[in-house]
């Protein structure tokens, strides 16, 4: 199968190609990325596959691309919350506009598969003991989860009207490496090594349920290979952890004290609490994830505590001036 993957230099998109080119050689692989701040070669140095540096809104470019593929997996997006709160622009430019470029193009040129990758957020926040399944109304709160919910609706008028084959995931906090350091993991564990501060939102008792990477990566190929046209896929891993549980855990694995935590003003609108229920993708897909909580952080522990140089080049630059902004703090030099 031929399949075009946008996004793929990003964190899951580059570790979903990773895992095509080792464990099923037979996918041919064309990732299309933009390039953004959260684009990165690096997190593809060695691998095989062809890379095309664009823009999923360019309309020309994915017609030439879509008639010489069967199937599209859409990772491409802006995707960090607290961007898309100090300014949403690029959130409704690439996520939705994009997604509706992306489909257009399917449309005219038809596909076997189109799995567009959606996230929990979606659900938005959950009470107590409560667990969304793929039936639960959307009820966004992010500009970011907007986003992400206008685009999947988008993809299912166009399932419904043109009957394209759409394949919907909807996963749960992704950690694992090659994340970029603006995301709460990433930031936790790098901090902590250079011993910074963490800073933590509130009072650190929100929850995500937290799931490592390549498990994500493996329910992706297999909702792609087993998943019913018009299928939704909850994604989870069902280890629902609070922020403060998190940001320990790290600090315990690093043998750091716990006063390098710092609660910080909270994210506006923050939500409480995400769960999901993964039953369908457990019985449909046969999908379990492999990564207990205690492996992936070590595994996550061990990949950042090794790759100081791809820590330091994605803190350069540009994101320098971001974390001042968000944090009202600089990185050490
Ligand atoms: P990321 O920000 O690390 O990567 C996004 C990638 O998309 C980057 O490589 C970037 O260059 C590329 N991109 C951005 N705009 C583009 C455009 N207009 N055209 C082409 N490429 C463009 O994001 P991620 O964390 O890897 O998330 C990937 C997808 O998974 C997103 O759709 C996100 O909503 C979804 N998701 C993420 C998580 C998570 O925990 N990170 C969980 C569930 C779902
Ligand atoms: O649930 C899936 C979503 O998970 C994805 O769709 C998003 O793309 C991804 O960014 C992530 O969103 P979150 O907002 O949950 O992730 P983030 O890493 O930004 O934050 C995780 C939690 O940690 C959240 O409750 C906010 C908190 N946090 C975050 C940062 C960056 C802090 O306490 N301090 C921080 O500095």
């Amino acid at each position: 199968m031929r399949i075009l993957v946008t996004g793929g230099a990003g964190f899951i998109g580059s570790n979903f190609v990773r895992f095509l080119v080792r464990e099923h050689p037979a996918y041919q692989i064309t990732n299309l990325d933009k390039l953004t701040y959260a684009g990165n070669l690096e997190n593809l140095e060695g691998v095989n596959q062809r890379f095309v540096r664009g823009d999923i809104c360019d309309a020309p470019l994915l017609a030439g691309l879509l008639a010489e593929h069967d199937a599209v997996v859409n990772f491409a997006a802006e995707s960090h919350v607290d961007r898309s709160i100090l300014d949403s622009a690029s959130f409704f430019e690439t996520n939705v506009r994009g997604t509706y470029v992306l489909l257009e193009a399917a449309r005219r040129t038809p596909v076997s598969r189109f799995l567009h990758v959606s996230t929990d957020e979606v659900y938005g926040s959950m009470a107590p003991g409560q667990f969304a399944t793929e039936d639960s109304p959307l009820r966004p709160s992010s500009p970011y989860a907007a986003s992400k919910a206008a685009a999947e609706m988008l993809a299912m008028s166009y399932a419904h009207t043109y009957r394209m084959p759409l394949l919907i995931t909807r996963a749960s906090n992704n950690y694992g490496p090659f994340q970029f350091p603006e995301k709460f993991m990433p930031l936790a564990l790098i901090n902590a090594l250079n011993d910074e501060p963490i800073p933590v939102y509130g009072d650190g008792r929100n929850v995500r349920d937290w799931i490592f990477v390549e498990d994500h990566c493996r329910a992706i190929q297999l909702t792609l290979e087993k998943g019913k046209a018009g299928g939704v896929y909850n994604i989870g891993a069902r280890n629902e952890r609070r922020n403060l549980e998190v940001a320990e855990s790290i600090l315990d694995a690093l043998g750091k004290p716990h006063s390098l935590i710092k609660f910080v003003k909270d994210r506006p609108g923050h939500d409480r609490r995400y769960a999901i229920d993964p039953t369908v993708a457990e019985t449909e897909l046969g999908w379990r994830p492999i990564e207990t909580w205690k492996s992936g952080l070590e595994k996550t522990i061990r990949w950042y505590g090794d790759n100081s140089t791809w820590i330091e080049r994605a803190r350069s630059g540009a994101y320098r001036d971001y974390y001042k902004r968000q944090y009202g703090a600089e990185i050490k030099p």
